[in-house]
């Protein structure tokens, strides 16, 4: 949710601290902020602004303004205390000498900071942050780690923590639990980050911290320790990733570019799962035995990963005959979830930071079950604390708005429906491999998709000023509708509601009036009558129905909608992994048109690590 950046070398840090954060900020943009020891100063500086980066980039004149070889750095999503300058971070201990950039929640902040009030220490932020540097301030003798390592004693809650003091301005410390932390090695240099994205301009090795890790960087080196204080030696792993993949190369939105990048993307996560004609996970943690054992897949996650869960439900149930239970990660570890041994807990997420879903990972493990998940950032927290994890293999993904992520996520489940299937022989083995020659030409059909935005673009130009939207669909429309709506609404604060067609009829369609926008999404053939009947009830009561089919139904559909946007034919599975490019570009040239900021749009945040 906050990006944290640290830096110790020799370089001036200010512009270093600026450039890394305008690489997370998609993680947080309400406020920043930066520390820096400055020795003409003889101590901290530090400088913080609330709004975007650029205001505090501005200030500091693009770095220019601060002197200093070593700092600290933060871009907040608020979570205690509105955005303001003064709650923004680095908060900051009484006497200036100590220095926290967090990002997470300290649980229990309201009884340490009565404690350090009691003790007569003052506080001006309502940040449960400041209370971090207070206690550690509280805790110093004269060793800042031993000061930071008593502190976290007494801290609850989850935190990836960057500290600087005045007093050892030849270190940084870097801590976490249940949030990002990585540590990029340089030559005379060292970084904390909370992603790679902040560091890859500079170094290329990395270390992924672990739950309870402490790390003292100095400019020669990085030292970690256990949460016991044993010194740990770390592996490093070299990011393979490019540093364009996390820039904009000449599109005007993050977003507009990772709708563009897909057809690549799914190339990334579907060829080399497809060998000999058969689906093919590398080092695959579920052996046939488990597989046939299975008795209940659950999918947990949320947001759009959890709308992939909804048409992978729909998916596997049909392919498997076994029963698929989705849920949101935020309700399963407070439902008390009915798991075996044999239970398959699917966790999907793009970032493998989320905390609900992280906690419901931990919930599912807990009752014993097996936990395999899809994730898109590679030695993220979902990734190591599962059984199995695949990979999505997007890429970076930095709009807030997921795209490219829903799509790998969505193909990954499919292609692991259809093993399964394979290993239980639920499928023929001819609509097998059909369908695995459907999932060899999806890219290359969703680029045919993609190339008709112009004529999406045009229609969100004739309906960009409506006030509310709704997508309705059956079955797998009715998924992929979910996702369309939370599209259209993240971006462009549209109202908007995705309903089972079916269901309309039982209340909601009092709504439907002259002028309402309904999104008509009839791609499955063996609904398609059913889809067009609910099109006619919504377009005799005024509705204006832009409707979604495929090309071999586009006449039938064109009779009754206002407008038909379609997708090459392809097996049933796949229709929602083409349908899908029409909303979300739907839903950016509508936020386009707005003039709303698309890439970060109004209280959200990338990576939500908080509950
Ligand atoms: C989608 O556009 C959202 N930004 C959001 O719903 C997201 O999918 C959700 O927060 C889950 O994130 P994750 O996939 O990183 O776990």
């Amino acid at each position: 949710m906050c990006g944290i950046v640290g830096y110790i070398g020799k370089e001036q840090v200010a512009p270093i601290l600026l450039e890394g954060l305008s690489r997370l900020e998609y993680r947080g943009y309400d406020s920043a902020g930066v520390a820096v020891y400055s020795e003409k100063e003889g101590g901290l500086v530090v400088k913080k602004t609330k709004g975007r980066l650029q205001v505090l980039s501005d200030v500091l004149q693009g770095g220019a303004a601060l002197d200093g070889t070593v700092g600290i750095g933060h871009t907040r999503w608020a979570t205690h205390g509105a955005p303001s300058d003064v709650n923004s971070h680095p908060q900051v201990s009484r006497s200036g000498r100590i220095a926290v950039v967090h990002n997470g929640i300290i649980e229990n902040y309201v009884e340490l900071k009565a404690f350090l009030i009691d003790k007569g220490v003052p506080f001006v932020s309502e940040t449960d942050t400041e209370v971090v540097a207070q206690l550690v301030e509280y805790f110093y003798k004269g060793d800042i780690l031993q000061a930071v390592y008593e502190s976290l004693h007494l801290i609850e809650g989850a935190y990836a923590l960057g500290i600087l003091c005045a007093d050892a301005p030849d270190q940084l410390i870097a801590v976490r639990k249940d949030n990002p932390m990585i540590l990029g090695y340089g030559d005379g240099f060292n970084f904390m980050a909370s992603d790679v994205t902040a560091v890859i301009k500079y170094t290329r090795d990395v270390v992924y911290m672990d739950n309870g890790e402490l790390a003292i960087l100095t400019r020669d080196g990085i030292q970690c320790y256990n949460s016991m204080m044993q010194p740990v030696e770390k592996e490093i792993s070299r990011v393979d990733w490019e540093i364009d993949a996390a820039e904009k190369g000449g599109y005007e939105h993050f977003m507009f570019k990772e709708i563009m990048e897909q057809p690549d993307a799914l190339r990334h996560a579907i060829f080399p799962r497809i060998r000999d004609g058969e689906v093919f996970f590398e080092n695959f943690g579920l052996d046939e035995d488990y597989i046939r054992r299975m008795d209940k897949i659950y999918i947990v996650a949320c947001g759009s990963s959890y709308h992939v869960g909804m048409v992978g439900k729909y998916n596997i149930e049909r392919l498997l005959r076994r029963p698929v239970e989705v849920a949101l990660a935020s309700e399963f570890r407070y439902m008390d979830p009915i798991l075996t041994d044999h239970t398959l807990v699917i966790v999907i997420s793009q970032s493998g930071e989320t905390l609900d879903s992280m906690a419901a990972l931990r919930e599912a493990k807990r009752l014993g079950a097996t936990v395999l998940s899809i994730v898109n950032v590679v030695g993220s927290s979902i990734a190591r604390e599962s059984d199995v994890v695949l990979y999505t293999w997007a890429g970076p993904e930095i709009a807030v708005a997921t795209t490219k992520a829903y799509s790998t996520q969505l193909a990954v489940l499919d292609l692991l429906a259809l093993h399964f299937a394979r290993v239980l022989g639920t499928i023929e083995l001819g609509e097998y491999r059909a369908t695995l020659d459907e999932f060899l030409l999806l890219p290359g059909k969703l680029e045919t998709v993609l190339a008709d935005r112009d004529q999406v673009q045009y229609l969100a130009s004739q309906y960009f000023n409506h006030s509310s939207v709704f997508f309705i669909g059956r079955n797998l429309d009715y998924a992929m509708g979910l996702e369309g709506s939370l599209k259209l609404k993240e971006i462009s604060y549209i109202h908007s509601e995705a309903y089972a067609s079916g269901e309309l009829k039982h209340g909601t369609i009092s709504l439907i009036e002259d002028g309402t926008l309904v999104f008509a999404l009839g791609t499955c053939g063996r609904l398609f009558e059913k889809a067009m009947s609910n099109v006619v009830e919504v377009k005799a009561r005024g509705a204006d129905v832009l409707a979604v089919t495929t090309e071999s139904r586009r006449e039938a559909m064109a009779r009754t909608a206002d407008a038909v946007m379609t997708i090459p034919d392809t097996c049933d599975m796949l229709l929602p992994s083409l349908g899908i490019a029409h909303l979300q570009l739907f839903a950016y040239y509508v936020a386009l048109m707005r003039g709303c900021d698309i890439d970060k749009p109004r209280n959200l945040a990338k990576s939500v690590t908080v509950e």
